[in-house]
């Protein structure tokens, strides 16, 4: 009984100990365009409330708490930035301010904040889906879903794998395809979605709109309009880094274009 007592005693001083030591201390840096590198579509989550972190997005760490000066935020990590930890710009400027940057817009670099990976679950009001589902593009993530599929069938957790929504829509702007669900109901034997209109259809869509706050302004300007890309002026090296591409998925709609087209004329041909 006794040892038993002890060894649940140690046992509970270490899950203690590793729980303090998750919390790491990192250089915030703001971060003005929305981008997924996995495909999350910007209009069903809070685009000001982003983390681009230097790791790869995984299937269970998907949401981050971050503290600085006794306020706090929950923060989805569905992008990986060039090296930077960087937030969306309206989080960095509530973080430090206390405002959001639309009512208070603050310049500035990397501050240093606590952070730590917590249960998706806190994230939960961060996204507009029923069940709040991780949204995800049903022509384009596939990749990254494959690979939390494949984690959940080696009997691993994947919180993705047990909550995610495919959409018919192609970019994390949401600007092409369709705004309707699609499903996968026989992976790993249907590795493609099947949606009720054409999967990856690059038809124009407008009713989703997704919106930037621009660095250092803090005006709300429409993601994917001309205004946002060529007037922000981030006067910080990692700001800078919104200005480039930080993952294939971030500016190439070109080749979402192409990569849609590709699925379209694969499952054309797989009809034949
Ligand atoms: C959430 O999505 C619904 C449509 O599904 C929309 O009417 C509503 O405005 C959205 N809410 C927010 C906060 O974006
Ligand atoms: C499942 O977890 C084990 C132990 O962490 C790991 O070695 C293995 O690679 C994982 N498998 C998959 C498919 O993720």
């Amino acid at each position: 009984m006794r040892s038993s007592t002890s060894i649940r005693a140690w046992a509970s001083a270490l899950v203690t100990a590793s729980a303090v030591a998750a919390t790491s201390t990192v250089g915030v840096t703001p971060h003005a365009s929305y981008s997924s590198s996995i495909g999350v579509l910007g209009c069903k989550v809070n685009t000001n409330r982003i983390a681009y972190w230097p790791m790869a997005v995984d299937c269970n760490n998907i949401c981050v708490s971050l503290s600085y000066s006794g306020r706090q935020v929950y923060l989805l990590r569905i992008d990986q930035s060039g090296g930077a930890h960087d937030v969306s710009y309206d989080a960095w400027n509530y973080l430090i301010t206390g405002k959001s940057a639309t009512a208070d817009p603050t310049a500035g670099g990397s501050v240093n904040m606590e952070t730590e990976n917590v249960d998706a679950s806190k994230c939960a009001s961060l996204i507009n889906t029923s069940g709040s589902k991780l949204p995800l593009s049903a022509a384009n993530s596939m990749n990254f879903l494959n690979s939390c599929l494949v984690e959940q069938a080696a009997g691993n957790a994947s919180w993705v794998a047990e909550n995610y929504v495919l959409y018919n829509i192609l970019d994390p702007i949401c600007t092409y395809g369709y705004n309707e669900v699609c499903t996968l109901t026989d992976w790993p034997d249907q590795n493609q979605p099947t949606c009720p209109h054409t999967l990856g259809d690059p038809v124009s869509l407008t009713s989703q709109p997704v919106y930037n706050i621009e660095y250092p302004t803090g005006e709300k300007v429409l993601a994917g309009s001309s205004a946002s890309s060529t007037t922000a002026t981030p006067n910080t090296a990692n700001a800078a880094s919104n200005m480039g591409c930080s993952s294939w998925l971030q500016c190439q709609s070109t080749l979402f274009w192409l990569m849609s087209m590709g699925a379209v004329l694969h499952s054309f041909l797989g009809s034949l």
